[in-house]
Formats: structure tokens, C-alpha cells, sequence
């Protein structure tokens, strides 16, 4: 059921006094996803949460997590703790920053200006979808406007179209608008078969487009996809399967951004992206959407960075629900991370304002168990933090 007041009648924000309702408090990331199952209308729900297939890689994204435990340190005088770091050469108040995710506005009237300005508050950075629905201008003109002590730090998430001059016209429009970044996605030459948006007829709702692209084809607006994930026909008509590593190295030659790799799961892939010259790799799996059967990005994070031997910075992203995650993932390596559905189940129940609330929930989880294990700065994160669990072997 379409409650008044949802994206999906595109009747605007003001939906909070329906929100209040929902829950008491919502204390970790979970209670975010339970309010936002209960706003967001069945189809949009089903898009952002659900998996390729039978979903075993989903489930292992955050299973993974479980099966590190830490060893903490103690008597280290913490009564100060600092989550900063600096990432592709700008500082962020901590090692979390928000992954690309598509279509926003199916969460929240807002949309991707309401995460921009939330990600600016929190003072981190944003991973803007080349899928957005708001575009690459106006969520940098949101960013721009809105107060808080970040600054602007914006990446384009990039697909590489079968046109390429409208993929190099992305980067020119990011480049002019003052982005930070590109992270190309190289593990979708197609959509990975995502049942529920198959059974669903997946598309975007009428008043929505993707706004970086004109003409209703590009702008996935075209409202009749057949008997399929419309996504998936729209990926298949325009997305090119033929990417090949020299075309990492004519987007590089094309940019004075930094270019990064986003979907990397194999070492000898990671050496690949070095050789390349790359900027950065983002070990991902697309938060399980893509190919069902991988492992979890925390899995392969190690090897990926024992390949790298510190030639570029690696980051992760799939599963981190929580702060412990996030010590997790920098003990093994990782420079920060990045989350997608955690940010969309906060903008589903509040657009900006939960979109604030769950960075600093993430923010705050990450600065006590930091305290705990006894490190006071990022610095101190390291391997000797985390060993293979012996409580949840069975996970
Ligand atoms: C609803 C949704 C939409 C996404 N859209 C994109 C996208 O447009 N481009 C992209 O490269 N990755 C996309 N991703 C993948 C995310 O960037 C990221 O890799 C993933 O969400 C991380 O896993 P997590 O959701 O468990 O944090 C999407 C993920 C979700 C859940």
C-alpha cells in the first residue's frame, strides 16, 4: 500500500509525524531497515534490500563480519578517540562514507540532495550513482548550499555506456561541478538475475527519472519494459558488456580525476588495476546484486590488499551494518568503507535527518568499540585486532 505523503505519489517530504510513529528508538541500523520495510511501498523495498538469486552471498556479506573477533587492548588512556582520515586527499571525520546507490528518490521525496547534505553534516563523503535521480549538478549545488562543518566531497559512480561520449560527458559534467573522484563499476556488463524485481516488474514510478541522462530510453522512463526487471532490459539496451582494462586506461587518459575500480573480488584482478594505474580499489560485489555465489567482500579483503602491497588504497564495501564491522574491515585493510542500504533505510524513514542519524549511529558505534579495543586513533587499527572467531565458527 502507497501511504500519502510517499515518493511514490511524489506529494513531497512531509512525512514526519507518520515516521514518529514507527518506532521507540531506533538504536542500531536493523531498526532503521524494520521502519523503512513498514514506509516504503512493496516493489521499492524489494529493489533496495534484496540480492542476485537465492541471496547466499547476501546473507554472507554480514556474515562474514561474525566470524572475525577482536582483541582488544586495555589500559591505553582513551578518553579521546579520532575517526579521521584522509581519503583520495580529503579529510572526513571518519572512515564511512556513502556508496552509490540508484534511484533515491524511491526512498524519499529528497532523494539523493537529502543524503548529500547529510553525508556534508556528518563530514564525510558521498558516492553519487550515475543512476541518481537527482544530477550530477544539483546534488553538488545541495552538498554546496548546506551548512556543516565537511566540505564537499563528492564521487561519481560511473557505468560505462555503450555510447562512450555520454559516459565521458558524466565526467566532464562531474569534473566541471568540482566531484572528487570516479569510480567506475566493472562488475555489471549486466544486472544479475534479482528475482523480487523480476516477479516485481521492476521500474522507476512515472514522476522519476534518472536524471542524468535526457530522452526517456537513457532516462530508464520509457514505462514499458515487458515481462522482466526493467532495469535489466534497460542495462542490456545500454550498458557495454565489452569493458576491457584498456578502456580503465583510456578513461584515465581522459580525466585529472582520480579513477578508481569499483566491484573488485580477485588478487590477480587487484594487480590488474595497479598495472593500470588506478587510484584506488573498492573491493565490492555490488552488495550482492550481481553474480550470487561470491564471497563476501571481507573474505577476499585481505589477499586483495596483500596484492595491492600499498600501491593504491583499498576500500570495502557489503555488509558493514555496524561500528565493530567497520574496525573489522580496517584491521584487515581497508582504508574506510562504504555503506549503501543502511543510507537508504535512513532516508526512507527521514530523508535528511535519518540519513544523519544513521552516520552518526555508525560514527558513534565506531568510536567506542575503537575505545574499547583501545585505539585512539585509526593509526592504531591493525591485523593483531582481529582473529578468526572461535565463538561463531558456525556462521
Ligand atoms: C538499492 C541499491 C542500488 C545500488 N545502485 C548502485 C549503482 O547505481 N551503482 C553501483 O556501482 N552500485 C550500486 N549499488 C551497490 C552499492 O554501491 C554498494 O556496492 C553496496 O550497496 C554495498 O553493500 P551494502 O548495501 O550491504 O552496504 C547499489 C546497491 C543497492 C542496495
Amino acid at each position: 500500500m502507497i501511504h500519502p505523503g510517499s515518493a511514490l505519489t511524489g506529494a513531497g517530504p512531509a512525512r514526519t509525524p507518520f515516521h514518529c510513529r514507527m518506532s521507540a528508538k531506533r538504536v542500531c541500523v536493523s531498526d532503521f531497515e524494520a521502519d523503512a520495510k513498514k514506509i516504503l511501498p512493496k516493489a521499492v523495498y524489494d529493489y533496495y534490500r534484496s540480492g542476485a538469486e537465492e541471496e547466499a552471498t547476501l546473507g554472507e556479506n554480514v556474515a562474514a563480519f561474525r566470524r572475525w573477533s577482536l582483541l582488544p587492548r586495555v589500559l591505553r588512556d582513551v578518553s579521546s578517540v579520532d575517526t579521521s582520515v584522509r581519503v583520495l586527499g580529503r579529510s572526513l571525520s571518519m572512515p564511512v562514507c556513502a556508496a552509490a546507490t540508484a534511484m533515491q528518490r524511491m526512498a524519499h521525496a529528497d532523494g539523493e540532495a537529502a543524503t548529500a547534505r547529510a553525508c556534508k553534516a556528518a563530514g564525510t563523503g558521498m558516492m553519487l550513482s550515475s543512476w541518481a535521480t537527482s544530477s550530477v549538478e544539483e546534488v553538488m549545488s545541495a552538498m554546496s548550499e548546506a551548512a556543516g562543518g565537511g566540505s564537499n566531497v563528492l564521487w561519481l559512480q560511473l557505468y560505462i555506456y555503450k555510447d562512450r561520449e555520454l559516459s565521458l560527458s558524466l565526467v566532464r559534467r562531474a569534473e566541471e561541478a568540482g566531484y572528487a573522484g570516479i569510480f567506475v563499476t566493472v562488475d555489471t556488463p549486466y544486472l544479475g538475475r534479482r528475482w523480487d524485481d523480476m516477479r516485481n516488474r521492476f521500474q522507476l514510478p512515472p514522476h522519476l527519472s534518472m536524471a542524468n541522462f535526457s530522452g526517456a530510453a537513457l532516462a530508464f522512463s520509457e514505462g514499458n519494459y515487458g515481462d522482466d526487471s526493467g532495469l535489466a532490459v534497460y542495462v542490456s539496451k545500454a550498458i557495454d558488456p565489452s569493458l576491457s582494462w584498456e578502456d580503465i586506461a583510456w578513461l584515465k587518459s581522459n580525466t585529472h580525476l582520480p579513477v578508481l575500480v569499483k566491484g573488485i573480488l580477485n588478487a590477480e584482478d587487484a594487480v590488474q588495476a595497479v598495472t593500470h594505474g588506478v587510484d584506488g580499489i573498492l573491493v565490492s560485489n555490488h552488495g550482492a546484486r550481481q553474480l550470487d555465489g561470491v564471497p563476501a567482500t571481507l573474505d577476499v579483503l585481505e589477499e586483495v590488499v596483500s596484492a595491492v602491497q600499498g600501491r593504491c588504497d583499498v576500500f570495502v564495501d557489503g555488509g558493514v551494518r555496524r561500528g565493530t564491522d567497520v574496525l573489522k574491515a580496517l584491521a584487515l585493510g581497508a582504508k574506510a568503507v562504504f555503506v549503501g542500504r543502511p543510507v537508504l533505510w535512513g532516508l526512507a524513514c527521514q530523508g535528511e535527518q535519518g540519513v544523519r542519524e544513521v552516520l552518526e549511529l555508525l560514527r558513534e558505534e565506531l568510536r567506542l568499540a575503537m575505545a574499547l579495543a583501545g585505539c585512539r586513533s585509526l593509526a592504531e587499527i591493525s591485523k593483531s585486532l582481529v582473529r578468526r572467531s572461535q565463538l561463531n565458527s558456525k556462521v
